[in-house]
Order: C-alpha cells, then sequence, then structure tokens
C-alpha cells in the first residue's frame, strides 16, 4: 500500500515510523515531512494547507491511504479534499473537526448532551464580556474561540489582567481571528491527563492515557508552549476515572458528534481535568497530541496502519486495541528562547547514536537539512527524546540520559518532565 502523512513535526515522525514498520506500507511519503522523518519516508516540500496540491500529489502517485495529522489542515478541511477526491484518509472532515477549532462549539456541545466540563458563558462583544466577568471571581479563565497553537487560553488572577485579556484577544487581536468569539470559564483544579481515542464515527478505542508539560519551565513557570515533554502512562488515570470517562465522556461525545450530523473518525484527544468533583473535559483536539503521540504511538502493540484504517472503513469494532504494560516518556529538547524567540540553524550532533535502538527514539520536530546536507535545527521544538522503561521512573532516567548524547549550540529542556510520578 502507498501512504502519505500530511505534517512536519514531532507527531508526525512518530506516526511515520510507526507506519514505516508496518507490513502493510510499501511505499511512504511525507508533505512536508522533516529531516527525521526523511529516514522512513519521501519527503515532499507541499504545505500542510495547499489541498489542491497535495490531492494531485496523492493522485499522481496512486497513494492509497492518506493521515492528515495536524490541526489547521484538518480545521480548514484537507481531509475533506481527499475523501471528495476518492482517496481513503484518516483524519475528521472540516464539520467534526470543528470540536477543536472553535471552543465555543465544543462547549455549547458539552452542554447539550451533558458531558461534564467547566461552567461557561461565550462572548462575541467585548465590553459584554467585561460586564460579564464583573460578576465573577478570581481567578478568571478566558479562552479565544478559534486554533492558536495552543497559546489561546489565558488564566488571569486579577480582574484587571482579565480585561486586559479581553482587550488583547478580542480587540487588539492576539491570536487573530481565533478572537472574534471568547470562551469564559469557570475555573477549576486538578492533575491534567489527555486520553487520545481511535473513533470511526460509531466506535471508540480509548488509547493509553498520558500527561503533557505545557509551560515552559521548571516548576510550570514561564510562557504556555505546545508541550515541553510528556509520559505515560498516567499513574492518576485510575480504574475509577477510566470507568467515569468511559461512561461519561468519550462515546457520548462521538454520538452526540453522530447525532448533530458530524461523524468524527480519526483520533479525538480528551483532555481532562481530574478535579475534587470528578473529571471534567478541559478541551477536545481532533487529533493526535505533540508530543503525547511520542509516548503512546510507541507503546501501541498493533499494527497502526490497520487500526486508522478500520477508523476510516468504520471497522474500528473488530479492532483489540493493545498497549504494552510498560511507560514512555519523551523530553523536548526546544531552542533556548522558546516560545518567544530563538535562533535557528545551528547543526545537531549526536543523532547517529539512536539509530536502530529499540528502547530510544528521537522524533524530530523542528529540523531540516542545511546547504551541506547537515541536520540543523529549524524551529523552536526541535527533537523529542523519547525513551521506554518497564515504569515511568526508569523511563524517565532513561529519556533523560538519552538527552546527553544530543547536542546543538542553544539546546534547552525542562529537567522536570515526570515530576508529577514522584508525587503518587
Ligand atoms: P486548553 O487549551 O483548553 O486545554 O487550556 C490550556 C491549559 O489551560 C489547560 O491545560 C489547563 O492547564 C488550563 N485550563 C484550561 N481551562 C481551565 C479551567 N477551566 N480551569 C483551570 N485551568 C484551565
Ligand atoms: N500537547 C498538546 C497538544 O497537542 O495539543
Amino acid at each position: 500500500m502507498k501512504i502519505m502523512i500530511v505534517g512536519g513535526g514531532g507527531r508526525e515522525h512518530a506516526i511515520a515510523w510507526a507506519v514505516a514498520k508496518s507490513p502493510k506500507c510499501d511505499k511512504l511519503y511525507a508533505a512536508p515531512g522533516n529531516a527525521g522523518i526523511a529516514e522512513v519516508a519521501e519527503c515532499v516540500d507541499i504545505s500542510v494547507m495547499d489541498a489542491d496540491s497535495l490531492v494531485s500529489f496523492a493522485k499522481e502517485k496512486d497513494v492509497d491511504f492518506v493521515i492528515v495529522a495536524p490541526d489547521d489542515p484538518l480545521a480548514a478541511g484537507v481531509a475533506d479534499a481527499f475523501l471528495d477526491a476518492g482517496i481513503k484518509t484518516f483524519g475528521p472532515r472540516k464539520n467534526a473537526a470543528i470540536i477543536e477549532a472553535s471552543k465555543a462549539f465544543s462547549k455549547d456541545l458539552m452542554k447539550k448532551y451533558d458531558i461534564p466540563s467547566a461552567a461557561y458563558e461565550t462572548f462575541s462583544d467585548a465590553d459584554e464580556a467585561i460586564k460579564y466577568l464583573e460578576t465573577l471571581e478570581a481567578p478568571y479563565v478566558l479562552k479565544a474561540d478559534g486554533l492558536a497553537l495552543g497559546k489561546g487560553v489565558l488564566i488571569c488572577q486579577t480582574l484587571e489582567e482579565a480585561k486586559d485579556g479581553i482587550k488583547e484577544i478580542m480587540i487588539d487581536k492576539k491570536f487573530g481571528d481565533a478572537g472574534n468569539k471568547v470562551v469564559i470559564e469557570e475555573f477549576m483544579t486538578g492533575r491534567e491527563v489527555s486520553v487520545l481515542c481511535f473513533s470511526d464515527g460509531k466506535t471508540i478505542l480509548p488509547m493509553t492515557s498520558a500527561q503533557d508539560h505545557k509551560r515552559a519551565g521548571d516548576g510550570d513557570t514561564g510562557l504556555n508552549t505546545g508541550g515541553m515533554g510528556t509520559f505515560s502512562p498516567s499513574p492518576f488515570y485510575t480504574d475509577e476515572v477510566k470507568e467515569f470517562c468511559e461512561k461519561n465522556v468519550y462515546q457520548r461525545t462521538i454520538d452526540a458528534m453522530a447525532a448533530e450530523g458530524r461523524e468524527f473518525k480519526g483520533v479525538l484527544f480528551c483532555g481532562l481535568m481530574l478535579t475534587p468533583k470528578g473529571p471534567r473535559v478541559l478541551e477536545f483536539n481532533a487529533r493526535f497530541g505533540d508530543p503525547e503521540a511520542q509516548v503512546v504511538i510507541p507503546r501501541l502493540k498493533n499494527d497502526i496502519v490497520e487500526v486508522m484504517e478500520a477508523c476510516a472503513d468504520g471497522t474500528l469494532d473488530k479492532i483489540d486495541l493493545q498497549f504494552e504494560d510498560n511507560a514512555a516518556v519523551c523530553v523536548m529538547l526546544a531552542s533556548d528562547g522558546y516560545p518567544v524567540s530563538y535562533k535557528k540553524g545551528f547543526e545537531i550532533k549526536g543523532l547517529d547514536n539512536f539509530k536502530d535502538k529499540d528502547d530510544y527514539y528521537v522524533f524530530h520536530s523542528g529540523t531540516k537539512f542545511d546547504e551541506d546536507g547537515k541536520i540543523v535545527t529549524n524551529g523552536g521544538r526541535v527533537l523529542g527524546v523519547v525513551a521506554l522503561g518497564n515504569d515511568l521512573l526508569e523511563a524517565r532516567k532513561n529519556a533523560y540520559q538519552a538527552t546527553e548524547l544530543i547536542d546543538f549550540d542553544n539546546k534547552y529542556m525542562r529537567h522536570d518532565i515526570g515530576k508529577a510520578i514522584d508525587e503518587q
């Protein structure tokens, strides 16, 4: 089978790595891919948003199956473009990807179908939003409605800060059109857990749990990022939490989407907060998480292509989804200064140390080949160093040891990925 992956980050490298191992995969393309993905796929320089060129390329090469991995193209209807051209595709259509692309939509869906989440109000007028804020108590949670690279959520400790936040989002348009509407949400406390689920529109199969570290600095300080590291499984995702979510969240959400005429096929990412009142949904995403994929996929026992095809074909009920009884930790190596400003183009040394290893991997996020064919840094998040272990402690030790095998000029990482493991 000829397979094509749309995307070029660490998540796509983890997917490409697993797809390339499948006996079903004879040829793999990636658009645009990156220097790591190039080890397992032929990379083609087409933007993830250029639906016409992507579809033409897939037709020209007789691609049998396409995987659309990132949020922006899914929200823009790139999966629809492939499906409408008669090409089997993994990833939700635009009308279902809205569960991530509009926070107002997902909050309304949860309210209508009684899916547990924080109380909220939505506003498209800044003055109205500010008037409402004045009736609430701190802290305030503001969310830009649309996609904002994971940065559209502000937690404000004072009313002044919250009013400034409304101005930034709705008037200054810090996140562009994503800020046309704003959701103001009840502040919740608790541990966060991510559960990614495969769905074919009817059947939903939750994967093993994971936890992300979104802040840039140690001790959860600094700005929100795309994710500085992950571990899987989460020791806080107990059987009790799992049962609650199976009863009240996963199937109910997929059924709600179907009832709304928005059949969801692909990965539904459920961001949960384990509050004192029970689990609550923080957000839904319409895709694998990055860097959640980097710790979940290496633990998957199934052939990923079979599972993804079953999502597209509507036959997920035939799949027995299995994960290894082990653990994985991913430490992101970033460019110092991320997520604000940073230099790139530095040579990366030590990548050969990861060749043909079974228990540790390096998934490329922002890398490219320079004119001399050397691999250089090309983004804020550069590499995800992933290690497996019999348990989380071992996986974390292995992952941090493996980070020492890599060097580049402005290498930056958090030193406390998985610290919560010590508190269990
Ligand atoms: P989201 O993109 O909606 O997951 O929000 C990003 C981060 O903001 C989450 O991972 C939480 O840490 C925090 N957050 C979001 N919503 C709330 C809430 N209602 N109460 C407390 N923290 C929140
Ligand atoms: N790591 C969080 C996300 O992919 O949205």
